[in-house]
This record gives C-alpha cells, sequence and structure tokens, in this order.
C-alpha cells in the first residue's frame, strides 16, 4: 500500500547541493527514466556525480529481463556496502523492474537499501526521500492511477541532440518467456498533446533527433484531436516540427506493424531507414511455444513490405535461442531466417527462465551446452552480415548526426541515418551538426567518413 505521507506536499528546505549517483541497466526506457529520476531530485538539490564513493545518494535502475540482470543488482549492492558502512547518511535506493517485480523482498534481503520504487511511481522519489530523512524505509511498487509524467518536472536543457521519448509503456502480448508485462504494466499510451509538447521543448533546447520510445512503441494508440492516434499519424505530426530533423522508434513487434506506418518509412523524410523488429525465432513450433502470434512466413512477408516501401532501410532484430523443447531443426529454422532477412544489426540471448512467466514451468529445457553453442553460431552469423552492411556502405554518401568528439584530434562522432556510428574529421563540426558524409572506411564497430 502507498504510504499517505508520502503524497503530501512539503516546503522543500534551504536548498544544499547533494550527490546523486544513478546506475542504468536495461533498456533505453529505463535510460529516460533515469534521466527524468535525475531531473527529479534535482528539485531536492541534487546533482548527478558519476562517482559513487562521492554520492549521497545512489540509485540503480534495474532491469529483469533475465537472471544475469537482476543478479547484477544484488552483486552492486554488496559492493556498496563498505560505502554504507563508512557513511551511514549515505542512501541507497533500488529502482526499476527488479524493483517492480521484487518490492519489499528486496529490502529483506539486502537491509541495506533505504527505499525500493517501481517502474510507474518514481514521481514519487523526492518524497521518499524525505521519508527516509525521517527514518522510514518506503517501498512503493503501486501502478498509480495518475501518470508520473503529469508529477515529473519539465525537462532541462540537453546536453545532447539526440533524445529519448517514452510514448508508450507496458505490453499486453505476454510473450511465454518475458517479464515486461509484469514489471511494466498493461500498454498504455501517453496523450498527443504531451508528447508534442515535451518534442517541441526539447528541440527548442537543441535537440535534432528523437527516439520514441515504448515497449510495444508501434501499439500505440494515445488520446488526440478528433480521437486516438497511432504511431504512423503521431510520427507525422512530430516531422513537422522545425529544427527536428530526425525521428526513429523503439521497440516494435511484428504484429503491431500497420499498413500507416510501413507508407510512413516510405514517404517521410524524417523517419529514418532503421528498424529494429524483434522476432525471436525462426521455428514455428517454437513462435507459437513463445506465444508469438505470428510466423516466421508472416514475418518475412512483413519486411518485404516494408522494405518495397523503403528499399535502403536497415533491419535489426532479438533472437533467443535454448528455448525450452528447442531442437537442431528449430535453432537451423532461426538461421535460416536470419539468412534470409539480412541483418544490419542483432541481439542474440540464451534463454533465461524468469519466475511468475508460462515458459519457466516447462521441463524440457536445452541443455546450456547445446544452448551456448547455438549462441555462438548464430552471433556469428550476426556479425558477419553486420559487418557486410557496414562495408556496403563505403563509398556511399549519407547523412551523419554529430554527437560528441572523438578520441582522435579534430575528430567527432556522429550517426548515419543507419544508426551507425561514423568517425569523420572537421573544424566546424558541432554537437548537432548534421552533415552529408563520404564513407570512406568500415571498422569492426564503426565507419570512418570525410565531409563532402
Ligand atoms: N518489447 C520488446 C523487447 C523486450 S525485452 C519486444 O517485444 O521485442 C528485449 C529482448 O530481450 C527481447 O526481445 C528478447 O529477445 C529478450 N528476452 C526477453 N525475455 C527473455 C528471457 N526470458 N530470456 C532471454 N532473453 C529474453
Ligand atoms: Fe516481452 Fe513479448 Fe511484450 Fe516484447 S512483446 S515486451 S518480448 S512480452
Ligand atoms: Fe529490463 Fe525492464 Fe527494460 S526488465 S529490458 S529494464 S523494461
Amino acid at each position: 500500500m502507498p504510504d499517505s505521507k508520502l503524497d503530501t506536499v512539503e516546503t522543500p528546505a534551504v536548498p544544499v547541493l547533494k550527490k546523486l549517483h544513478i546506475k542504468t541497466y536495461g533498456c533505453q526506457m529505463n535510460v529516460y527514466d533515469s534521466e527524468r529520476m535525475a531531473e527529479a531530485m534535482g528539485g531536492e538539490g541534487y546533482v548527478l556525480t558519476d562517482s559513487p564513493e562521492e554520492a549521497d545518494m545512489v540509485l540503480l535502475n534495474t532491469c529483469h529481463i533475465r537472471e544475469k540482470a537482476a543478479e547484477k543488482v544484488y552483486h552492486e549492492l554488496g559492493r556498496l556496502r563498505p560505502l554504507k558502512e563508512a557513511n551511514p547518511n549515505l542512501k541507497i535506493g533500488v529502482a526499476g523492474c527488479v524493483a517492480q517485480a521484487e518490492g519489499e523482498e528486496i529490502r529483506r534481503r539486502m537491509p541495506l537499501v533505504d527505499m525500493v520504487v517501481g517502474s510507474q511511481s518514481y514521481h514519487k522519489l523526492p518524497a521518499m526521500t524525505r521519508a527516509v530523512d525521517r527514518g522510514e524505509k518506503p517501498v512503493d511498487t503501486d501502478f498509480p492511477v495518475e501518470d508520473k509524467f503529469e508529477h515529473l518536472p519539465e525537462r532541462p536543457v540537453q546536453a545532447r541532440p539526440t533524445a529519448f521519448l517514452t510514448v508508450q509503456e507496458g505490453c499486453d502480448k505476454f510473450c511465454a518467456f518475458c517479464v515486461v508485462p509484469y514489471t511494466r504494466g498493461a500498454e498504455v499510451s501517453r496523450p498527443v498533446a504531451r508528447i508534442l509538447g515535451e518534442a517541441r521543448k526539447l528541440v527548442e533546447k537543441g535537440v535534432r533527433e528523437i527516439t520514441l520510445l515504448g515497449q510495444n512503441v508501434n501499439a500505440y494508440h494515445g488520446e488526440g484531436e478528433e480521437g486516438t492516434w497511432s504511431l504512423a499519424r503521431l510520427v507525422r505530426e512530430l516531422a513537422k516540427i522545425e529544427g527536428l530533423d530526425r525521428i526513429r522508434y523503439t521497440t516494435s513487434h511484428p504484429n503491431d506493424m500497420e499498413d500507416d506506418l510501413i507508407a510512413a518509412h516510405g514517404d517521410e523524410p524524417k523517419l529514418m531507414p532503421y528498424l529494429h523488429l524483434p522476432v525471436q525465432s525462426g521455428s514455428d513450433r517454437i513462435l507459437k511455444a513463445m506465444n508469438r502470434k505470428h510466423t516466421a512466413a508472416e514475418y518475412i512477408r512483413l519486411i518485404e513490405r516494408i522494405r518495397a516501401a523503403r528499399p535502403d532501410l536497415v533491419l535489426s532484430g532479438d533472437f533467443i535461442v535454448g528455448f525450452p523443447g528447442e531442437t537442431d531443426q528449430d535453432f537451423e529454422d532461426t538461421m535460416e531466417l536470419v539468412r534470409k532477412v539480412g541483418y544490419g544489426a542483432a541481439y542474440s540471448f540464451k534463454y533465461s527462465a524468469r519466475p511468475g512467466t508460462p515458459a519457466a514451468d516447462r521441463t524440457d529445457a536445452v541443455p546450456a551446452e547445446v544452448a551456448d553453442e547455438r549462441l555462438q553460431r548464430l552471433q556469428a552469423l550476426i556479425t558477419q552480415q553486420q559487418r557486410a552492411t557496414q562495408e556496403a556502405m563505403v563509398g556511399r554518401e549519407c547523412f551523419v548526426l554529430f554527437e560528441k568528439p572523438g578520441r582522435q584530434e579534430g575528430q567527432w562522432v556522429g550517426k548515419s541515418d543507419y544508426l551507425q556510428a561514423v568517425h569523420v574529421k572537421g573544424e566546424n563540426i558541432r554537437p548537432g551538426t548534421l552533415a552529408r558524409v563520404r564513407i570512406t572506411a568500415s571498422g569492426p564497430n564503426s565507419l570512418a567518413g570525410e565531409l563532402i
């Protein structure tokens, strides 16, 4: 139950600068949430520090997706113990998806934790911090009726020309292996006006590229003028913002790839030609067991349609190997799908049984060494495709949005339209410069180019 005291408004004390260290795990949604948490704590006099040693408060913004991710949190808490012993005033908070999933249990296992705040209630962090000052140990993992975004401070000046903007949260898909529907709750879309407002402010403050975020971002159905808006309509409206040069979105689900969004890839120049569209497996049997509700052939047909709209589209995906019951043939089907699609990038994971998910009850686990071997083979194929995609860029011209200085003198790093890192030398480049570049070389993880 929420602590009613946490909802009461208190006069902030005279501001004394305090230091906050946030460590972020997991997906981009957590990166975005960490920024908003830091902004919320700014009102309490906290400034960010990279060093946990000098912090007055350490927040771990956690991920529950695989066992390893969740275990990292307890490992990190163990490492914080000496800091807490040396400085009993140090506040330690656990936020994010492990907090949501385990709540009170975290404090039982790790008494040094002062507060636990779930993914949907972190707007209460300032009030919870004051509760810790009063000697309380608040835990809040509610899915509150109020919208946390309405209770968070306005976004300050951005140091970077790119920004994330959460437009949708939660998931109703219930893939058999996945904790997200439990940690993030049901699908909720933010209203159109709020998103446009946040985007305009970001652009006023120097942002030139916005990545719209959602666990199922293309399931977006936010309230706007004349009823509910699709993601495609939202993208087209955002594209009208002057000074905003690029729009991306992630992560999408194949079953929510509607015709209007495919069309936008063809005719909305600000929508970038890079799409992360996870499929998880190339075997229909496994896709069914995963509750993905699509076949491998349907996925491939979908890709053909998107590529017909935007032929230079670079695709990325997610794969799970070693899902319970996965046979050699099932895995070969995955390899075959990867060969057919040709990914510019992709992420592959060994299946991890997660408590509370339907797949965790299965007794036909794939032996670890078999899953390891499959993972290695899949990763080798993906790396090969990624290199080939990069090498095909050599000699071509593309736009690069520069973000930060590179390691070498006079060198800058930015991203191509296809989300590839590109290194370029140039005297007049600044963060936010969008320039045409000719690609001259391809390295393992990035490209090199020169200004045209
Ligand atoms: N909402 C997104 C991403 C969810 S999590 C989507 O639907 O695609 C990111 C990725 O983690 C997933 O795409 C999946 O490949 C992987 N993943 C999720 N649960 C997992 C598990 N139990 N074991 C291994 N990988 C998992
Ligand atoms: Fe998880 Fe599936 Fe939802 Fe993605 S679509 S967040 S993998 S349940
Ligand atoms: Fe992890 Fe939560 Fe994102 S479980 S992947 S941080 S939604």
